[in-house]
Formats: C-alpha cells, structure tokens, sequence
C-alpha cells in the first residue's frame, strides 16, 4: 500500500494535481476553490494560503477508484466495495503491531514555547456559519484508561488561538468516554494530532475495530508492515514518525467550547468540546498540511464511508444469529440522499411472512457493539434474494411493487436521534421518527409478484447470432 507522499507523488506523475501558487485567502476564498477542483475530479496544492507558512494539500481519497490506486490495484480489475471491506476485514483480522522508533522524520523541526504558531497552518475556514478556521484531516492519539491502549480516530479542530484549539468528538466517538474519564476523575489527559499520515492510519482511526485491536494494528495489516511510531514530545503518547506534522497538548476542562461547523450531511453541526492546549508542533523540514474539505463533499465522505464496513460487519454478525435467513446486509450512507441518516437494506429467503417485521424490530434494537442502530439509522428495508441490495433503486422497486398491506410498515414515532439529525434538535430527548419496511413478497403472492426473466438469457451471446 502507498504511503501519503508516494500516494502525492502517484497523483502528481499522472497530472491530477491543481497547483495553485496565487495567493489565497483561508477564509471561505479557500474552501471555494477546494470544493471547485476536488469535485472536478483533481486532487489540489494551494501553495500559498495567505499568512500561512507551509502548503495545503489534499482532494486525494476522493473515490472508490483512488482507494484502487491506494491499494496498487490495476486499472482493470473490479474493486467494489466489498472488495475493499475484505482488505480492511483481513486488517482488523491480523493487526501488526506498530515498530517505536528513536525518533522520525516529524522531528525534524520541534516547536515549543512560544515558538508554538498555530497560524503558520493554511487552517481554513469553510461555511458562512462555521466557528472559524478547522482543521479536518487530523488523526487524533490519545490514551484510553478503559484499557490503558492507545486511541485513534479522525476528529475536526477548530482553532481558538495561536496556542489554543478544541478537538470535537461526538457522542458515539471512543474520545467522547476519554474526555468524561479525565473530566470527572481530574486526571490529566494529553493528546496528540497527526496531520498528513499513512493513508493505512486514517482509514484505520475512521473504521472502529473491536477494543482489543489497535488503530495503530489495523494500519500496519493494512499496510502489510508495522507503523513507526515516535515517543510524543511532553507525555508518553506515541506518533506516527513520519507524519508531516504532530500538535501536542493537553486538555483543559475549565471551558467547555460552543462552536459549529458544516457537517459531511450538508448541513450544520453544533458541539461542545473541552479546550486542547497545544505544548509542541513538530513537523518535517518541508510539512504539507493535509485537508479534507469539509460539508457534503467526496473526499470527507468517501473517507467517511471506511466506516461503515465494521458497522456492516457487527450487525451482520449480531442479527445472523437469530435469524439465519440473512443473506446480505448493506449499511447505506449517503449524505446526497439521506442527509445525516444511515439507512439498513437486508436481503432474506424467508420461510414465514411474519420473519421480516420480527426481523427489523430486532435490527433497530441491536446495538452491534457500540452503535444503537436506532439511533443513526432511520430506515430499515427487507427485501427478498432476487432484489440488489446494492442498488438504491431497486430496493425502491420492491418497495413501492411489493408492498400493499400497511402492516408491513413499521412506524417507531420516537426513538432517541443522533446530534446530526438536526430536525430532532427541538424535539423533547432529541427524537425523531424510524421506519421499517417489510419489502418482500407474501408467500401466497410470489407468482404474482415474481420478475419476469428470461430462461437461458446468460449463455446467450449476441456474437453467435450476428
Ligand atoms: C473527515 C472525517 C471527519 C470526522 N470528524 C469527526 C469529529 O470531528 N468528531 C468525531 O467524533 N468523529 C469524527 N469522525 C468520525 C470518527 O473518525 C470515527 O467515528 C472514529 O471511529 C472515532 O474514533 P474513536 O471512536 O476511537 O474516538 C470523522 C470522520 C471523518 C471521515
């Protein structure tokens, strides 16, 4: 797998980089070109981002077809998603661990005191509403005293001052428990940011891996050799040695920061976080600083989409259990249909017509490990094996072809909502209504409703006849 600067090579030898030497503002004038050329297709390097030091880059894993890239897989083989789901599937499967060096290239240049200059960053600024400048293709470490193991995931920052930042984690996020762990204990918790990593490392701290495998694991099976990590400079964390750049602090619970910021749903996010005070940036001699854009854009939500391969696999794994009659199941994200909504398709070969709806009142209430899927997911469709449940439209079809009897709709009014359904934000206990939706064919009707198909259509070729 390509490391971050011979993935940036491999982008550029093939011209799908926009150089962009002018100088430009990072407030919003940044964020415009960025979403300009990244859903253009081209990947961007702004190289002088207006009183900032060191240049932007990024619009780098903005599709299934650059993951190939990624991975080193020709050009003219199939990678589909399921594809990629195996090659992290085998990374949480066999982890390697990690290899602690002396010391790596993101010590080449070491900043503390008041040589420490958040502004030296091109942090943009991205929507009209946003709190200010974030930074967003961050890897944060941390230390989880749950188990005493490192912790990884990806977290956006906004910048508050030269030395002050606040690091957002949700509600679901492993950060969340850390922070309320040294918030009510009155330990001290230190934290780390990565910035420009190992691609292995950011897709490893957006999936969520059992708790007894390590991000740090995960990236080395992904890469298929172990990460080199450094001691942080003023805790015991360790960092990746050759990132481009590492924000060390520690946080500070006396403020709890308001702020928002544009959401990979396409809409606003509201979130309250504790202050990081930044005790060192280390960087290399010449650090690019790597930016995922923001909002409903592809590079955040491809990125994004790593995530839900280790929700598919837990709740497959939770409800094949009681019912065998699973044959697939298809976690569904997409912020250009379904806004902040996660939505469940599972195909059956059912053997009674009650199965379904027993089905998909157990689907909203497993929690899949970590994740109430009631609380993220809003629809659950079950359809039968003829129907593709990786194609939207045909999980429509079944649904408005194959449905006629209300009882099989199934109406939760008030479940528990996410902070991103933000329609449910002024709803009593942030509530918001599920579906669930038996799709398939009654078993006295499948004449009726079966497809039409051809007998002998694969082993027919036009070639022969023409
Ligand atoms: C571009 C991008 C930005 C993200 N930003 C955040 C964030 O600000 N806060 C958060 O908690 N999760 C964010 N996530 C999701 C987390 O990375 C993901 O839930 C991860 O598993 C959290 O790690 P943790 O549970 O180990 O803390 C983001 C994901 C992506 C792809």
């Amino acid at each position: 797998m390509r490391d971050f600067r011979s993935y940036m090579a491999l982008l550029e030898e093939r011209g799908d980089v926009v150089h962009v030497t002018k100088e430009v503002d990072p407030k919003f004038e940044l964020a415009a070109l960025m979403c300009k050329i990244e859903n253009a297709g081209k990947a961007y390097a702004f190289e002088n981002v207006k009183g900032a030091q060191f240049p932007l880059v990024g619009g780098h894993f903005t599709s299934l077809e650059r993951y190939k890239d990624l991975h080193d897989i020709p050009k003219d083989q199939p990678f589909s998603r399921l594809e990629h789901a195996k090659i992290l599937e085998r990374a949480v499967a066999e982890p390697l661990e990690p290899k602690i060096m002396n010391t790596g290239a993101v010590k080449d240049v070491i900043k503390v005191g008041d040589a420490i200059n958040l502004s030296e960053l091109p942090i943009p600024t991205f929507f009209e509403d946003d709190s200010g400048a974030f930074i967003t293709g961050a890897v944060g470490i941390s230390r989880n005293p749950a188990t005493g193991e490192l912790n990884v995931g990806t977290y956006r920052s906004l910048k508050l001052d030269d030395q002050t930042l606040t690091v957002n984690a949700s509600t679901m996020s492993d950060l969340r428990s850390i922070y309320n762990h040294h918030r009510d204990s009155g330990e001290e918790m230190h934290l780390a940011l990565a910035i420009g990593v190992d691609p292995a490392l950011l897709m490893a701290a957006v999936g969520k891996p059992p708790a007894t495998v390590s991000e740090f694991g995960v990236a080395g099976g992904l890469r298929e050799e172990p990460l080199a990590l450094v001691k942080a400079e003023h805790s015991d964390l360790l960092v990746p040695a050759d990132a481009e750049i590492i924000i060390e602090g520690v946080i500070d619970f006396s403020q709890e920061i308001e702020h928002t910021l544009g959401e990979f749903a396409g809409q606003y996010g509201p979130e309250t976080n504790p202050l990081f005070r930044v005790t060192a940036i280390t960087h290399r001699k010449d650090p690019n600083f790597y930016c995922i854009l923001a909002g409903a854009n592809p590079e955040h939500n491809t990125v994004g989409s790593v995530a839900i391969y280790s929700a598919e696999k837990s709740i497959m794994e939770d409800l094949v259990k009681q019912f065998p009659i699973i044959k697939a199941l298809h976690v569904v994200i997409d912020a250009k249909v379904a806004g902040p909504m996660l939505q469940l398709f599972i195909q059956i070969d059912k053997k009674s017509d009650d199965e379904p709806m027993e089905l998909i009142k157990a689907a909203f209430e497993s929690t899949a490990g970590y994740l109430p899927v009631s609380l993220i997911f809003k629809r659950i469709v079950v359809v039968d094996g003829d129907i593709d449940i990786y194609n939207y439209n045909d999980v429509e079809w079944a649904i408005w072809s194959r449905v006629a009897d209300a009882s099989k709709i199934h109406l939760i009014p008030e479940a528990v909502s996410w902070e991103l359904e933000r329609s449910a934000a002024s709803k009593e206990g942030h509530k918001s209504f599920r579906i669930g939706i038996d799709a398939t064919m009654d078993l006295e009707d499948v004449d009726k409703l079966k497809r039409p198909i051809i007998p002998g259509f694969d082993d027919v070729r036009v070639e022969d006849f023409v």
